[in-house]
């Protein structure tokens, strides 16, 4: 059973990211979706949310968990016997940071491998951070997040 893992803030999950989940998803038996909980130190959401949230955007997927880690992700992954880690790529400014955690995450754990999808090009331009920023001021993000998303990140601006 090939079993991989997901991780990220997800604060909040963008169809940048259901795209990485529902292909890497076809690809693995169990795909886990799984949140740092200590990485972002004020996020929007809390990790709680965080986790429901990602469960209302993926349930039609039966293969997709969705979890939370804390320390280092090499540890988490060996905890569920997974093998894989998946990481989106955007762009090539993705490139250094993902290269440099993927070759020391494959130091310390040779036996876990890194595989990397790009994102689909309607998504390349999609950060979470760039969502909450156009949702703060009020402007548009359905193109950007579900809409049972939207509402809770509208929410946390105040805006109904
Ligand atoms: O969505 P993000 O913020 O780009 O995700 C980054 C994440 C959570 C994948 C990464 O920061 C992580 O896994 N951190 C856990 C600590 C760790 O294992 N670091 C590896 C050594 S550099």
């Amino acid at each position: 059973m090939t079993k991989a893992i997901y991780p990220g803030s997800f604060d909040p999950v963008t169809f940048g990211h259901i795209d990485i989940i529902q292909r890497a998803a076809q690809m693995v038996d169990e795909l886990t979706v799984s949140i740092l909980s200590n990485k972002v130190k004020s996020p929007l959401f809390s990790v709680e949310e965080r986790v429901n949230m990602l469960k209302e955007v993926t349930k039609e997927i039966p293969n997709v968990k969705i979890d939370s880690f804390s320390g280092l992700l090499i540890d988490y992954a060996k905890s569920l016997n997974a093998t894989i880690v998946v990481r989106g790529l955007r762009a090539i400014t993705d490139f250094e940071y993902e290269l440099q955690f993927a070759q020391t995450n494959r130091k310390l754990a040779p036996k876990i491998d890194t595989i990397f999808l790009f994102t689909s090009l309607e998504y390349a331009y999609l950060s979470s951070t760039t969502v909450k920023e156009v949702a703060s001021f009020g402007g548009d993000i359905l193109e950007f997040v579900p809409p049972a998303i939207a509402k809770e990140i509208y929410k946390k601006y105040g805006i109904s």
